[in-house]
């Protein structure tokens, strides 16, 4: 966020006709390439408990206990509270199953998450592990 606060003072001291070309390029930047937006963020420490509190508590819950099962007959949500469901899965497999979803009500989240932010989901996910787990 530092770098967001830096861009608006260096904008709010140009004259109007220069703040609204100034903001124009910069999201113009962001629409050509999500990933330079999403390394631009990268760059400061990603927040992955605000990342799971916005994209992952709906269906996981905030204390990542996992929630009732969709209609239609899909898994439930994945309790991350479980021992025997952290102990079956690398930090790989977690990355992988987030980026790409498991076709069964768990989306995919390759297009809202950079690389980052899904690592740090995985942490957010392992802090769970009623084992301790990873920090
Ligand atoms: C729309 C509801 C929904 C949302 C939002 C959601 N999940 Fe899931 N998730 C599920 C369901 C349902 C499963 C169980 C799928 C299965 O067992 O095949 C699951 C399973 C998982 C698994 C276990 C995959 C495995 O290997 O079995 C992980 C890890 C996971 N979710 C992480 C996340 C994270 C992190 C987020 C947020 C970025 C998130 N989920 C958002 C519904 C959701």
């Amino acid at each position: 966020m530092g770098s967001r606060l830096v861009l608006s003072d260096t904008v709010a001291a140009m004259g109007s006709g220069a703040r609204a070309a100034a903001r124009a390029a910069f999201v113009g930047l962001c629409l050509l390439s999500a990933a330079g937006c999403r390394r631009a963020e990268g760059a400061e420490r990603v927040d992955g408990s605000e990342v799971f509190r916005t994209a992952c508590a709906r269906c996981h819950g905030t204390d990542g206990a996992g929630g009732p099962p969709s209609l239609g007959g899909r898994a439930a949500p994945r309790n991350f509270r479980d021992a025997a469901f952290q102990a079956s899965r690398t930090d790989d497999q977690l990355h992988a199953a987030i980026r790409s979803g498991t076709g069964t009500g768990m989306p995919a989240f390759a297009a809202a998450l950079g690389e980052e932010q899904i690592a740090a989901v995985v942490r957010v996910v392992r802090s769970f592990d009623p084992r301790g787990g990873h920090p």
